[in-house]
C-alpha cells in the first residue's frame, strides 16, 4: 500500500476541526445524559473506534462502552446494499439502558437501520444515534440522527476510522480519496 497521499484528493475535515467539534458534541452529551446513570456508548466497528476513543474522553458522565460489528452484504466498501448482518454482537445486556449509538458515518442509512431495529428488540430504555459524518444525500433509509459531527458532500473519504482496504484508519483527519488513483 502506498502512502496516504498518494490517494489524497483534498483534506476535507482538518485534524483541529475534528477535535473541536467532537469537544462540542462531548459537552452536549454530558448535558443531555447528565441524569442518566445508564449510558452505553455502542461502538460500530471497525469505522467508529477512532471517534469513539475521541469523544468518550469529552464525556463527563459515567458511562460504559460496548462494541458491535456489522457487514453489508456484497457490498464494496463505497456504500451497503442494504442486506446487513451482525458479525459481532455486544455483550452487555442494553434493556433498561440509556444506549448511544456511534457511527462513523450515514450514508444510506441500511446499517444504522438495521442497527437501530435490532437493538429496539432489546428494549433499552433510550436509544440515540451521534454519527461523525452524514452524507445526507446519499439516504436510501430515514434515520434519526441526534447528533451530527459535520454534514458532508457525496464524496468517498478516508482517515479517522475510515479506511481504504483497511488501511489508513489512524490519519487525524477525513480526506477526499482521489478516485482516478483508487479503483476501490
Ligand atoms: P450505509 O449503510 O450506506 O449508511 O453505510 C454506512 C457504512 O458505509 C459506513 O459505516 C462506512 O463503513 C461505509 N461508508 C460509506 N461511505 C463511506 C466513505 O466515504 N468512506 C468509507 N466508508 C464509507
Ligand atoms: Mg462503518
Amino acid at each position: 500500500m502506498k502512502d496516504y497521499s498518494f490517494y489524497l484528493l483534498e483534506t476535507l475535515i482538518s485534524e483541529t476541526d475534528l477535535q473541536n467539534r467532537i469537544s462540542e458534541l462531548g459537552a452536549e452529551i454530558s448535558r443531555d445524559y447528565r441524569d442518566s446513570d445508564d449510558l452505553l456508548l455502542v461502538c460500530i466497528l471497525r469505522g467508529a473506534v477512532i471517534f469513539l476513543t475521541d469523544l468518550s474522553r469529552k464525556i463527563t458522565v459515567p458511562h460504559a462502552m460496548d462494541f458491535m460489528a456489522i457487514s453489508s452484504y456484497g457490498a464494496g466498501n463505497r456504500s451497503s446494499s442494504g442486506v446487513v448482518r451482525i458479525t459481532m454482537d455486544l455483550i452487555t445486556n442494553i434493556s433498561n439502558k440509556d444506549v448511544l449509538i456511534v457511527e462513523d458515518i450515514i450514508d444510506s442509512g441500511n446499517t444504522l437501520s438495521y442497527v437501530m431495529e435490532l437493538l429496539l428488540t432489546r428494549k433499552p430504555k433510550s436509544l440515540n444515534v451521534c454519527a461523525l459524518l452524514d452524507k445526507s444525500e446519499r439516504r436510501e433509509v430515514e434515520v434519526p440522527i441526534r447528533y451530527t459531527g459535520f454534514k458532508i458532500p457525496n464524496k468517498f473519504v478516508y482517515g479517522y476510522g475510515l479506511d481504504l482496504d483497511e488501511y489508513y484508519r489512524n490519519l487525524p483527519f477525513i480526506g477526499v480519496v482521489d478516485l482516478t488513483k483508487y479503483e476501490g
